[in-house]
């Protein structure tokens, strides 16, 4: 760990130093997956925190004492970190929740014929940009922010930490057909989050009764899961994210873009995102009016 400078360049992507070595990114990719097993696939800052804690509540019903009491990449670590290995070595969790941010061209071959769960998480992609802006405020992991401008370059062309926004969904919802996978939108969580519960509920097997349903509501709102320290990220010393640049459970909301992309910039982001989204058959919630 403590690499803070460095970065590791897999496949082309950069990841970050302190998390990531080729080892353990290799490693990700021979991973043995369990038919049982349930994988939460996202492009960072889409809400991938936020459905961690919906399936420890969802497999507790409901009951807040673990996310309480067990930090997030301890309940559902990432796949490609150099702690994850060791750590389901000694896990007991039944079923395993696994975490990743690869994109398919790398997991996917890993995950042909598997039976494993995987829950895709998408988010508008603006909101994710501007998220993922102010993240890298405080992320001392992360190159030096640079103007927004700037990094709204970056991230349409693909040249951020963990790669290609596009990419990514392109790839992990065209193999939806092929792979056991649901795809919830950050969007329906914010908009219906007692909604999306019931279908995470039904797609995991894992039914609940009414009150479980609203404990595990309760639990991941926004406001809970701010003050929660096995989930809000303060547990992580100020040398790796610096938390008076910043809060990880930042505003939460649906369209913070529109208070950081000039008219200007919108255009140019719909353009590219045109471009580069013309094969896809996605319909896109925040599409909607
Ligand atoms: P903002 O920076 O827009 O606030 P990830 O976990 O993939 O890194 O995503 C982090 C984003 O999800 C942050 O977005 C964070 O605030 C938001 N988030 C986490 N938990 C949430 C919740 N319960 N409700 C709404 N947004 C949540």
């Amino acid at each position: 760990m403590a690499r803070l400078d460095v970065s590791e360049i897999f496949h082309g992507i950069l990841f970050p130093g302190h998390l990531h070595t080729q080892d353990s990114l290799q490693l990700a990719l021979k991973f043995q997956f369990q038919d049982t097993d349930v994988l939460i696939v996202s492009y960072p800052k889409s809400g991938t925190t936020w459905m961690q804690e919906m399936l420890t509540l969802i497999f507790s019903r409901g009951d807040p004492h673990l996310s309480q009491t067990i930090p997030n990449w301890t309940r559902a670590p990432w796949l490609e970190h150099y702690y994850c290995a060791d750590l389901l070595k000694t896990s007991t969790a039944a079923p395993r929740v696994l975490t990743t941010h690869l994109p398919y061209h790398l997991l996917g071959p890993t995950l042909q014929d598997s039976k494993a769960k995987i829950i895709y998480v998408s988010r508008n992609p603006k909101d994710v940009l501007v998220s993922f802006y102010h993240f890298h405020k405080m992320a001392n992991f992360l190159p030096d922010v640079g103007s927004f401008p700037e990094f709204l370059n970056q991230f349409l062309d693909g040249a951020l930490h963990f790669g290609s926004w596009f990419d990514h969904i392109e790839g992990w919802t065209s193999q939806a057909a092929a792979l056991n996978l649901l795809h919830i939108t950050y969007e329906e969580m914010s908009l219906d989050l007692q909604g999306t519960i019931k279908r995470l509920s039904s797609f995991l097997q894992c039914p609940l009764l009414e009150e479980e349903l609203n404990d595990c509501v309760r639990h991941c709102s926004f406001g809970c899961m701010k003050d929660n320290k096995m989930i809000n990220y303060t547990l992580i010393p100020d040398e790796i994210l610096d938390h008076s640049k910043g809060c990880f459970m930042r505003k939460g909301e649906i369209g913070d873009w529109k208070n950081m992309l000039t008219e200007e910039q919108n255009q140019y982001f719909d353009s590219v995102f045109k471009s580069k989204m013309q094969n896809s058959t996605l319909t896109f919630v925040w599409e909607k009016p």
